[in-house]
């Protein structure tokens, strides 16, 4: 089974680690577009894969092709993709705010799925919801991470909670991080005690009783947790989550 990767930024990179990572694909069957030529070489030099500037010749050679551009992006490449070579493939769009009618005005009729994961799919270790997708599909997608269907019309809630989810996990962590500089750590000590200390509560998984457990009545943190409440911070993290949502329906 040959994979094709339209676009090799950011998501692209962490498709084809997490492919290879996961052993379900040889590197020599992943197929990368890239308009910029040397960042194709840099593909071939690193992973080992085909990787050129000829869309049409990744499509001709791919069997499922992974959209991993963005929506303008695509626009740009549609009028020279020839559509011939679609036929009978899948494609999955891992495109946020590009819905299937979106798409499939740029490259016809095609069999869509739209999927959306999280920058950590690089390891396997990625969140990634998506449409309805045959057998083959959703294999490749349960070996990049914790992989689930969603209705056509909440990809973009999988997208502003999990894909943007993990820009927001970081900010969280890099402002505890920043506490800790404030009170003398240096940014090396807070940046790994605040890893630390996420992770642990991560581990211990109820989190809710975690808070119990920690800030017990009269103490040093039921102060935080009560600056934290009075500043509604539930409320500032749900309207952050919401404002991507909005950007994208
Ligand atoms: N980053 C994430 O965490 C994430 C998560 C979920 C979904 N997504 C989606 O994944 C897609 C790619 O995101 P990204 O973060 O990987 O973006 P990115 O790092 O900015 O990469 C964009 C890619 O598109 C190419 N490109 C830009 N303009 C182009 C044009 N006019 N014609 C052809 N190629 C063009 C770039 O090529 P050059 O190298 O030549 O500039 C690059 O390969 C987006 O649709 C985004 O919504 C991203």
């Amino acid at each position: 089974m040959k994979i094709g990767i339209i676009g090799f930024g950011n998501l692209g990179h962490a498709l084809a680690e997490g492919l290879i990572r996961s052993a379900l694909i040889e590197p020599g069957d992943i197929n990368i577009y890239n308009r910029t030529a040397t960042v194709c070489q840099n593909a071939t030099a690193k992973y080992g894969v085909f990787a050129c500037s000829d869309v049409n010749q990744i499509l001709a050679g791919s069997d499922i092709i992974f959209l991993v551009v963005k929506g303008y992006a695509l626009a740009d490449m549609a009028p020279s993709i020839d559509r011939a070579l679609l036929t009978g493939k899948t494609v999955v769009s891992f495109m946020a705010g590009m819905d299937f009618a979106a798409t499939q005005a740029l490259i016809g009729k095609v069999n869509l799925v739209r999927a959306m994961p999280s920058l950590s799919i690089a390891t396997c270790d990625g969140v990634i919801g998506y449409t309805a997708a045959p057998e083959t599909v959703k294999n490749i997608l349960e070996h990049l991470g914790y992989a689930f269907e969603v209705a056509p019309e909440d990809i973009e809630k999988v997208t502003a909670f999990s894909a943007c989810g993990l820009g927001f996990a970081a900010y969280l962590i890099d402002a505890f991080a920043s506490a800790g500089i404030q009170l003398g750590f240096s940014p090396e000590e807070s940046t790994k005690i605040a890893s630390q200390t996420f992770k642990n509560a991560i581990d211990r998984g109820d989190y809710k009783n975690t808070v119990r457990a920690v800030a017990t009545k009269g103490g040093a943190t039921e102060q935080g947790v009560l600056h934290m409440d009075s500043q509604r911070v539930y409320d500032i993290v749900a309207n952050a989550v919401q404002a991507a949502y909005d950007k994208m329906v």
